[in-house]
């Protein structure tokens, strides 16, 4: 047995999840205990406005890696704190850093984090950069938990697919005895997120409770579904390189209410979903949601009303709590690290081969 912490901090910018696990010799994983902290406001704006070309980016992404490295070290030590657990207990860290680029065509992504400051902060072997490997070998080095999913999600009988609403939408298809399909969906919370902030002043819309009183504008909908990523075929993944406030601003009139905009950005969540489910996932009996967007009661009614054959359910019921789930797929790909296993499944990422992800800064 031995212990893993992994850390994440997702596109929605809310701020680091820290898991703690432990897997055994034969890779059955428990979870120890979760820490979330919220990033501080004018980091959170930074590496936002990191996102996109601007002035002096490489100094400025060196000191958003620096200040990142600083959050994710107080994570670790409050959540070895939280589970009475020593530094030198841990084996490894898997540290996901935060992703300002992802353009895995042009054969790169990037993820600010400066994982020596972690590793000297904590004492603790850090495992970061775990997307490059996969798209050096031709991947799209995303997305990278299905193959957490399959370890831990799987049924010997049933066809489940797992949905991360994170920032984007991720959906891990598992059934007996066929090929994991996983890919990214499209925006799951990143532009409800925005629009909420830009008219309320709010980083989310709580429950989508506001949304919930907009009405849907069809036309803008069926403008923002025409997005050919949509279409694609897998493998496929996204991030806020395409899905911004500038994609939105495009696509929406100037005089919608914004309330009914609101509407409309759940509205395309669940839609892109739900054919994304029928045309690649169509056997699902079971959907396990997972992110802070299962939190989101608005969005899983209107998924589970516009998939009437499938149970919508969250992967609380399996044991691994919504918000921890991401995290922890990263815990698992520094265990995978250390036991030098492949953490991709080329079938989803279309990597030429399975390969061993990351780079490892000692403690
Ligand atoms: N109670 C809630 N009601 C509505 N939305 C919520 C609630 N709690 C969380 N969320 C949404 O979940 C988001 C955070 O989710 P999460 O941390 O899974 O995303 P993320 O950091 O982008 O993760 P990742 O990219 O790793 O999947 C928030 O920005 C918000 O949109
Ligand atoms: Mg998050």
């Amino acid at each position: 047995m031995a212990l893993y912490i992994g850390l994440m901090s997702g596109t929605s910018l809310d701020g680091v999840d820290g898991v703690l696990m432990d897997i055994d010799a034969h890779g059955a994983i428990r979870l120890r205990g979760h820490h979330h902290q919220p990033l501080l406001a004018s980091l959170r704006d930074e590496l936002g406005a990191l996102n996109s070309p601007g002035r002096d980016e490489i100094a400025r992404a060196a000191k958003a890696a620096h200040d990142l490295a600083h959050a994710y070290g107080s994570v670790v030590n409050a959540l070895l704190h939280k589970c009475s657990v020593f530094a030198r207990e841990v084996r490894a860290i898997g540290a996901h850093g935060q992703t300002v680029r992802h353009q895995p065509g042009s054969g790169y992504t990037v993820q600010l984090l400066n994982a020596a400051k972690l590793a000297e902060t904590v004492g603790i072997d850090v495992v970061h950069d775990l997307r490059s490997r996969d798209i050096a070998a031709g991947g799209q080095g995303a997305p990278l938990a299905p193959g957490f999913h399959t370890a831990v999600f799987s049924s010997p009988i049933e066809a489940r697919a797992v949905l991360n609403l994170g920032g984007i939408a991720n959906l891990t298809r598992l059934a007996p005895g066929r090929p994991v399909i996983g890919f990214d969906c499209g925006p799951a919370n990143t532009l409800l997120d925005g629009w909420c902030l830009r008219h309320r002043g709010l980083p989310f819309d709580v429950d989508g409770a506001w949304g919930a009183g907009g009405q849907v504008l069809d036309g803008p909908l069926a403008a923002m579904l025409a997005e050919p990523y949509f279409a694609a075929a897998p493998p496929k993944s996204t991030g806020r390189d395409l899905f911004h406030a500038g994609w939105l601003d495009a696509l929406v009139p100037g005089d919608a209410a914004p309330v009914d905009v609101q509407a409309t950005l759940a509205a395309l969540t669940v839609e892109s979903i739900a054919r994304d489910l029928e045309r690649h996932a169509g056997d699902t009996r079971v959907l396990f949601a997972c992110g802070g967007g299962a939190r989101n009661g608005h969005l899983m009614r209107k998924l589970a009303a516009r998939l009437p054959a499938v149970r919508v359910t969250t992967t609380d019921e399996l044991g691994v709590p919504v918000d921890q789930v991401e995290a922890a797929a990263f815990g698992w790909l520094a265990y995978c690290f250390v036991e030098r296993r492949p953490g991709n499944l080329p079938e989803v990422t279309g990597a030429r081969g399975p390969r061993v992800l990351g780079a490892l800064v000692p403690a």
